[in-house]
């Protein structure tokens, strides 16, 4: 049986990627902070899938949790085939509002532990020859969008880099750029999302459903949905002042603090 392994799985675009693996008969390895819920989606997709999922409570922004989840993937008995680093989240405000120290915890889940966890899959996936990666970043990787968007952009460039570097090893990588979800994501961070209109909002289970076409059939990018492949082949011609005060204004109003 095939095993995949997803960070931040306990909501949102995470969870979706759990029902779906799940449907299609992968035995799963559960990653987040709250072990309660956890252990529920995991009696959960057992229940109505029959599969294993395995449960592995771990904050991605220490060190113990990322050496945690390193050590699973490390694990040559119990081997990983798909690895979706999926974790994150965003800060409530706007740059200098957010203390350096909370940008310091994003750059940790979103950058280190997404290095960190791709290495030690790619370099067990490598030897046997197989295995995939899906890094969960954004479209904000494309515009200018405060130490979320810079994040998402690291995690574009290094996947489709890593990507370039793993080809003809059996390896893939691939990199997702969602725009906005409905998830638990943007009243986690704080933000006030009735400002954004209905069309640009899409579905965890339909992102979840292209990724994986788009993974299996070997992309490295994948923008999950025709509207938003349009916005940004129009970006590039739109000056960048522009599109930073767009960015930088598009869902990011934030609720009292
Ligand atoms: N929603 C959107 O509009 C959108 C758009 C583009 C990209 N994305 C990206 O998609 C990914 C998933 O977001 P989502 O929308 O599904 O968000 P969500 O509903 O808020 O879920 C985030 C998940 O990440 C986990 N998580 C957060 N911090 C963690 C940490 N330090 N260690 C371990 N797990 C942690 C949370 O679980 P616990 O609290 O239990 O730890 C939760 O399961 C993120 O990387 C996000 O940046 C989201």
């Amino acid at each position: 049986m095939t095993t995949a392994l997803i960070t931040g799985v306990t909501a949102g675009i995470g969870a979706a990627f759990a029902r779906r693996l799940a449907s299609g008969g992968y035995n799963l390895v559960l990653v987040a902070r709250d072990t309660e819920r956890l252990r529920q989606k995991a009696t959960e997709l057992h229940d109505r899938h029959g599969v294993e999922a395995a449960v592995l409570t771990a904050d991605l922004a220490t060190e113990e949790g990322i050496t945690a989840v390193e050590d699973r993937l490390r694990d040559r008995e119990h081997s990983v085939d798909l690895l979706v680093n999926n974790a994150g989240f965003g800060n409530k405000g706007r740059f200098l509002e957010v203390p350096v120290s909370d940008e310091l915890t994003m750059l940790k889940v979103h950058c280190e532990a997404v290095l960190r966890l791709t290495s030690a899959a790619a370099e067990s996936m490598r030897e046997r020859g197989r295995g995939g990666v899906i890094n969960l970043a954004s479209v904000a990787a494309f515009f200018p969008r405060g130490t979320y968007g810079a994040s998402k952009a690291w995690v574009t460039q290094f996947t489709q880099g890593a990507a370039k570097d793993m080809a003809g090893s059996g390896v893939r990588l691939m990199v997702l750029c969602p725009g906005f979800v409905r998830t638990e994501f943007h009243d986690r961070a704080g933000m006030n999302a009735s400002s954004i209109p209905d069309w640009m909002w899409l579905d965890a289970d339909r992102v979840v459903e292209t990724a994986l076409q788009d993974l299996a059939r070997g992309k490295t990018l994948c923008v999950p949905d025709p509207r938003y492949k349009a916005l940004l082949g129009a970006s590039r011609l739109i000056p960048r002042s522009v599109l930073a005060h767009a960015s930088s204004t598009t869902g990011r109003k934030y609720g009292p603090k």
